[in-house]
């Protein structure tokens, strides 16, 4: 299976998207996390892909693109994937439709979460993550066992850089010009479901769950 989950900054994909891929054995790929990640690891994609990323303007797709896709190339992306964050321009859209053809699959559903603005800023400030895997947790809304440390792996939680100040307004801003065109690709193709994501974690997931589940259904 082939999922994609849109959402503005702080909506819950990571969140959401994470507790899928342990649920239905598909691999997580957040196109923002592997930015992270390559500027972790100082390498040249991280270090030019990183301006971009603290003003909260989208990466160009020629560096995206080649980078999303070679992650759903990977043996490890065989049984499916959860895409968070990827697409986000049109011309992304269409490079992953063409490659998952070449691949014999193509998108399932496309889940789109909607948060409002005051929940999204809410999320944003109190969001850090774990150094060792990026696991994501809220300081008020979702807090770890011991704080500061991740539950799961014992290593330190870190805000992201663009989770303050100018960026987190610009990368709001960029969304909602972004979604416009996603949206419209695949609610022609009829693979577009609207999740209400002001609820709980728990209730998203059960809601995101009733849709695979019909659309499991009548397949
Ligand atoms: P990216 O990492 O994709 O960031 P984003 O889209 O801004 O989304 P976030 O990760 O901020 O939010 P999320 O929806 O994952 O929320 P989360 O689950 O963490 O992209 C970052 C940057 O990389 C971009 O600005 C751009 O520069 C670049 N980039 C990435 N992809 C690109 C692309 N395709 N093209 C070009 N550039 C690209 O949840 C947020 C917080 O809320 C957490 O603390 C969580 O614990 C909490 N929470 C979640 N759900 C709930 C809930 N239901 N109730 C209460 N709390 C909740
Ligand atoms: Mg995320």
């Amino acid at each position: 299976m082939d999922i994609i989950l849109i959402g503005a900054p702080g909506a819950g994909k990571g969140t959401q998207a994470e507790k899928l891929s342990q649920l239905f054995g598909i691999r997580h790929v957040a196109s923002g996390d592997l930015f992270h990640k390559a500027f972790e690891e100082q390498t040249e994609l991280g270090l030019k892909a990183r301006m971009y990323v603290d003003l909260g303007e989208l990466v160009p797709d020629e560096m995206t693109i080649p980078l999303a896709l070679r992650h759903i190339e990977e043996p490890e992306s065989t049984h499916g994937v959860v895409l968070d964050g990827f697409p986000r321009t049109l011309a992304q859209a269409l490079a992953l439709d063409a490659e998952l053809q070449q691949l014999n699959r193509q998108i399932d559903l496309v889940i789109s979460l909607k948060v409002s603005h005051g929940e999204l800023l809410r999320r944003l400030a109190g969001r850090v993550f774990c150094r060792a895997n990026a696991h994501v947790y809220h300081v008020e809304l979702h807090p770890p066992i011991v704080a500061g440390v991740c539950d799961l792996d014992g290593s330190q939680l870190y805000q992201r850089s663009d989770d303050t100040g100018e960026a987190v307004r610009r990368r709001l801003v960029y969304f909602f010009y972004e979604a416009n065109q996603i949206v419209g690709h695949y609610k022609k193709q009829n693979k577009l479901r609207e999740v209400d994501g002001n609820q709980s974690i728990d209730q998203v997931q059960a809601m995101i769950l009733s849709e695979i589940n019909d659309y499991l259904g009548r397949k």
